[in-house]
């Protein structure tokens, strides 16, 4: 789980490969380092200093006045796998010679026979990665066939696992080679430079065309007399995004800008998705509505915060579809032997399109015969293109590790998808649906007014900042919106927090409640309102503080202690995308507090290609 970032032509200086970087820390950030083409050489630099190794790769450039000519350079960020975060362990890695450097990203499985036979060969290791075979091998296969093109691909052929790798070769430092399986790549190109990255972001300024590399098949980019090549010609993508939005703009971290970013996040996801008939449609379906329309059983997947929006979709989706609703962890669900059929549609939930566990979740769900579909945030991620059908949340990119706009634009997509799927099997009135959509409509309007009361949010919050274990509790659809409650705290604040259906709280969490923790309660009111309310008199008497999320203020709140983050009153099943606005915050301003860097949060990465 790494980002690799390489330019070669008029646009390959050690600056950009830095802010490149930058903009890929969210694939990790134990160590970081580069390869500089120059007119003498490779000049390779390798930094680990944890959070700060990208500002300290800055500095040295920086330092070391490089205004030298580059014919290409390319820089690697990580988060260890194989090998302790180290400047030895630190990417790019050479191979004996010093005439190849690998960048790669994901995990190389069979790394340990391989290595044995290089080093059997007489090859030297130099770090303890798995990325480190892959160079050697390269060079291994080029001795015996002098043929770069060919010792690529044979190396590629040897290597198991998912990865995505760049290898450059000294003898001609205007080319890279270029490969992936299961793991994200994209070239980007202008009149006189190429672009490769492990995500789009990384690629902006001035690209004008975009390419996705194939699964499993090897890419040459070459800048010839200022000309870019590329051998075979990759499929185009289209991209929306510009540069500005993976700027911070005026904001302190990402993560705030983020989520002020809500309203529009879940607008655009929701916009053009009635016609003027009234009819709901998809992105990408390649399955008939004759097909959808015999799914008996749905089965959602995701990891962390997706597969919270998953199981606030559940509730919609059986209520409106009338259709079982199973969700599970991906992780879980790869390695059960899960009863699927052609009549059953698993849904995977992931924002970057590229989760390993989901992936593969989803590909064996395909596999087994079910009906698959991704919602995803990221055009033409591997996800998207290997599901059958594409339901994409248009929330723009997200930088900061713990989610927050793409949380609430996948519920607003998951519950389009109930919509579609009620309005196509008939278990809703047409005019019901039309109700339903104009009041999805209005949830963005709502998730604003949540926005404007942050403020307030931050001063409730201050109550808080003293204590050390939280627990959020919440029923129906409050429960998702506890767990992620709960989940962005942890993240981002290193505070034990965890997060229970309110009714199982005296099954045993309610004997850690004493008056050093914090009970938030969801408590929007809802057909089991008075029943948290019972569950929050429960942990009150135990002396914990009490903390409600509410659109109406609960009678006595204020004689009583409690604090109340107030939201704005809509549909019950809708409701998580306004409730979940103050627990971010919440967790926010206690890491911002607390000193934290909220974007950027110990030992974890945005997207985890690796299991
Ligand atoms: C990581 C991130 C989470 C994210 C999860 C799933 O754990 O830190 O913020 O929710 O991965 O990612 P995905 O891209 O599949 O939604």
């Amino acid at each position: 789980m790494c980002g690799i970032v390489g330019i070669v032509g008029d646009k390959a200086t050690a600056k950009a490969i830095v802010e490149g970087l930058r903009r890929l820390e969210y694939r990790g950030y134990d160590s970081a380092g580069m390869v500089l083409a120059t007119n003498v050489g490779f000049e390779v630099k390798r930094i680990a200093q944890d959070t700060s190794s990208i500002a300290a790769l800055s500095d040295w450039v920086n330092a070391t006045t490089n205004s030298v000519k580059l014919s290409s350079a390319m820089g690697h960020t990580r988060w260890a796998t194989h090998g302790v975060p180290s400047e030895m362990n630190a990417h790019p890695h050479l191979d004996c010679s010093g005439q190849f450097a690998v960048v790669h990203n994901g995990i190389v499985e069979n790394y340990k026979e391989i290595r044995e036979q290089l080093m059997a060969l007489g090859h030297e290791f130099a770090s303890e990665t798995d990325t480190e075979v892959i160079v050697h091998l390269v060079e291994e296969r080029y001795r015996l066939n002098n043929d770069v093109r060919e010792a690529v691909t044979e190396a590629f052929d040897e290597l198991v696992g998912s990865m995505a790798v760049v290898v450059m070769n000294l003898k001609e430092p205007e080319t890279f080679y270029m490969m992936r399986r299961m793991a994200p790549l994209v070239i980007g190109t202008d009149d006189s430079s190429l672009f490769v990255a492990s995500d789009i972001p990384a690629l902006l300024d001035g690209v004008t065309k975009y390419f996705s590399v194939p699964e499993d098949a090897l890419i040459t980019g070459s800048v010839r007399h200022g000309k870019v090549v590329l051998e075979p010609l990759p499929e185009t993508l289209e991209v929306e995004w510009d540069a500005s939005k993976v700027d911070v703009g005026g904001y302190t971290d990402f993560m705030s800008k983020e989520i002020d970013e809500q309203p529009r996040a879940l607008s655009d996801t929701l916009a053009g998705r009635v016609d003027r008939g009234g009819l709901i449609s998809l992105d990408e379906l390649n399955i008939s509505p004759e097909e959808l329309k015999t799914i008996h059983k749905i089965v959602i997947v995701g990891c962390g915060t997706s597969l919270h929006a998953g199981m606030v979709a559940r509730y919609a989706l059986e209520h409106f579809v009338r259709v079982p609703v199973e969700i599970e962890v991906s992780s879980e669900f790869r390695y059960r032997d899960p009863v699927l059929s052609p009549t059953t549609l698993v849904v995977g939930v992931s924002q970057s399109g590229e989760t390993l566990d989901t992936m593969v979740a989803l590909s064996e769900a395909k596999a087994s015969g079910a009906k698959t579909m991704v919602v995803s945030n990221v055009v033409g991620s591997s996800m998207a293109r290997m599901a059958d059908a594409v339901l994409y949340t248009r929330a723009g990119p997200e930088i900061s590790v713990a989610s927050t706009k793409t949380f609430i634009a996948q519920i607003g997509a998951l519950e389009i998808l109930a919509l579609y799927l009620a309005d196509l099997k008939r278990t809703l009135f047409p005019a019901e649906v039309q109700e339903l959509i104009s009041k999805l409509n209005e949830v963005p309007e709502a998730v604003g007014r949540a926005i404007s009361q942050i403020q307030e949010y931050e001063k409730t919050t201050q109550a808080l900042l003293e204590y050390q274990r939280f627990y959020f509790i919440g029923r129906n659809v409050g429960y998702p919106v506890a767990l992620e409650g709960a989940l962005k705290l942890k993240e981002i604040t290193y505070t034990p927090s965890e997060g229970y259906p309110a009714g199982e709280l005296k099954h045993g969490p309610i004997a850690m409640i004493d008056d050093k923790a914090v009970v938030v309660a969801i408590a929007s009111k809802s057909s089991l309102y008075e029943k948290v309310l019972a569950n929050v008199e429960e942990v009150r008497a135990r002396g914990a503080k009490v903390v409600i999320v509410a659109n109406e203020a609960p009678v006595d709140s204020e004689v009583r202690g409690d604090e109340v983050f107030l939201v704005p009153r809509i549909h019950q099943l809708f409701s998580p995308m306004v409730d979940v606005v103050p627990l971010q915050v919440m967790a926010h301003y206690i890491s911002v507090s607390r000193g934290l860097d909220p974007d950027r949060p110990r030992n974890l990465a945005k997207t985890v290609t690796v299991e």
